[in-house]
């Protein structure tokens, strides 16, 4: 079964600054995660388009020049490129490809060209190879190989031809979740169009939508949405016009979390950037002085347990190591009602199924994404693929991959073990890493949900990498493989040091990298990549949680 597509196109109105290109990027990792492969199509930055044309009519010839295309692509290409280190920030697989390399032709006028061709094999190569591939709209190739502008808002245009070309949805993402009757800014009340009619968009959507990609969407029934980034309400647009109402809010969540170590850290800030949607009202450290000489704000640290409660939090993110106290706080909150985040991989794999069932009981979720694969969403595919799955085999432990390379490259295995320290992947007691427990709890998680199997780490045969120093180079590449399978003989699951064939998917994923392959009992077969540790493609998974029990709390 092929993986699903989408078109995301990230429009200037929602990167204005630096920051929004995080957001963007954490856009594009809530579909990755949900099982989607993403064409991101960018806009230039806020008024970088003006900023250069400006430039442009400084130097320039008067009127027509046919070399403008050449500097007003700059915009969209300079977001395409931040959007796609975001994304390498958060261990996302992000690839750009330009116009050119897509064969995104277009003829006519080389300011309002009309697009005509997209080679759509090459698209669909670079999104089996990469998952994500990052482009910029508004250009494309025109008559004699010269660069062509596709008229104001061309990027909606882009991104709407390209999904029509790949017979797949596009998301158009404004400052605005939707189409609206009348302003939103301005009429707090306004109703949302559900959906609304190409014709009727042309109408009311104003500035919104490009009345270029409108009428492309138009004459070739091309049905997209209007949304927010990080909102799940949105508008359809296609071939009818429906119900308004009022959009729906998520409420404002109060967090109380555990652990403000390097992912812990990593939450706080991005969680700050939503202050619209969520509020940290205590955490709880071992020693305050050391946050407060950070410039933490002293009144919301904690060395009690007590005092996270009495914040009445709505979730709890527990962002701490080891199964005491973490795995009792856990079900002190959820037995209060508060959902709980956990990165606690320790603490979740020994509360196992029954935990999961006492969140049940007592109304809560409880989500743990990035207790597995750091970036890489390979829980996720365990919940979306149960049953059906016959085999698993994955790269668990960012210390270890990342060590692993660096010992091939020449390293020792001191030095190596050093950076990973350094880097933030190690556990505070890297024994757990090189020794295989850390991927023995995240081996238990996917047993979990992905089997149904309750194991114990006694039931894994385990190949440490403790002192690991070969005297001859790999093959390929040393890889410690985590694999869980079914076959006549039932339930197996194993951690083993392997020279890999560079031909193996396994084998490609580049330092702390994390890779999965999953097989499936009708012969299919899917792949997965993500950074599997570090502090920020773990906040993201942390975020995309919170980001999902937000979703459930709309009012
Ligand atoms: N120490 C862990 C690792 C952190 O290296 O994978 C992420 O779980």
């Amino acid at each position: 079964m092929p993986v699903p597509v989408i078109v995301l196109n990230f429009g200037h109105s929602v990167l204005n600054s630096l920051e929004d290109y995080t957001q963007a990027a954490s856009e594009i990792y809530r579909h990755y995660r949900q099982g989607q492969n993403v064409v991101a199509v960018t806009s230039a930055q806020g008024d970088q388009t003006d900023v250069l044309m400006a430039e442009a009519r400084r130097i320039g010839p008067e009127g027509d020049a046919k070399n403008l295309p050449e500097l007003l692509q700059l915009g969209e290409r300079r977001s395409a490129a931040l959007l796609a280190l975001a994304l390498e920030r958060i261990g996302a697989p992000a690839f750009v490809r330009q116009a050119r390399d897509l064969g995104l032709k277009a003829e006519g006028s080389f300011t309002e060209a009309r697009l005509t061709s997209l080679n759509t094999p090459q698209l669909l190569q670079d999104l089996k190879d990469h998952d994500i591939v990052v482009m910029p709209g508004f250009v494309a190739i025109g008559e004699k190989d010269r660069a062509v502008l596709l008229g104001d808002g061309g990027a909606d245009l882009t991104a709407l031809y390209v999904a029509d070309q790949l017979g797949v949805e596009a998301v158009l993402l404004k400052d605005v979740d939707g189409i609206y009757e009348v302003d939103p800014k301005s009429n707090p009340d306004a109703a949302r169009y559900q959906e609304i009619s190409w014709a009727d968009a042309a109408s009311v959507a104003g500035p919104l939508i490009a009345p270029r990609a409108l009428g492309f969407a138009k004459k070739n029934k091309v049905p997209f949405r209007v949304g927010q980034p990080g909102l799940p309400s949105y508008t359809r647009v296609g071939a009818k016009t429906g119900d308004k109402k009022p959009a729906p809010v998520p409420q404002k969540l109060r967090i109380a979390m555990m652990g403000l170590g390097v992912v812990g850290g990593g939450v706080f800030r991005r969680v700050a950037a939503h202050s619209d949607q969520f509020e940290i009202v205590k955490i709880m450290v071992r020693s305050p002085d050391k946050y407060i000489d950070q410039g933490y704000n002293p009144e919301i640290l904690a060395t009690e347990f007590s005092d996270l409660v009495m914040a009445k939090p709505d979730v709890f993110i527990d962002v701490s190591g080891g199964i005491e106290p973490a795995l009792p706080h856990c079900k002190a909150m959820l037995e209060a009602g508060v959902h709980v985040v956990s990165a606690n991989k320790q603490a979740i794999a020994a509360g196992g199924q029954s935990l999961l069932d006492f969140a049940n009981r007592h109304g809560a979720q409880l989500r743990f994404s990035s207790a597995a694969g750091g970036g890489m969403p390979v829980l996720e595919m365990c919940l979306r693929e149960k049953g059906r799955i016959t085999c698993v085999q994955a790269l668990l432990n960012g210390t270890t991959n990342y060590m692993l390379d660096e010992i091939g490259k020449g390293r020792s295995y001191a030095e190596a073990l050093k950076d990973a320290q350094d880097k933030g992947f190690a556990e505070a007691d890297p024994t757990a890493d090189v020794g295989g427990a850390d991927a023995g709890a995240k081996i238990r998680l996917i047993a979990m949900l992905g089997f149904d199997e309750a194991i114990t780490l006694d039931d894994i045969p385990m190949d440490s990498i403790a002192d690991f120093n070969p005297e001859a180079p790999a093959k390929g590449a040393w890889k410690r493989i985590s694999k869980l399978w079914k076959d006549q003989n039932g339930f197996s699951s194993g951690l083993q040091l392997k020279d890999l064939s560079r031909n193996n998917f396994l084998a490609q994923a580049d330092g702390e990298e994390a890779h999965a392959i999953f097989d499936f009992d009708d012969g299919d077969q899917y792949r997965i990549r993500g950074k599997g540790a570090g502090r920020w493609p773990t906040t993201e998974s942390v975020m995309a949680d919170l980001f999902d029990i937000s979703e459930t709390t709309l009012t």
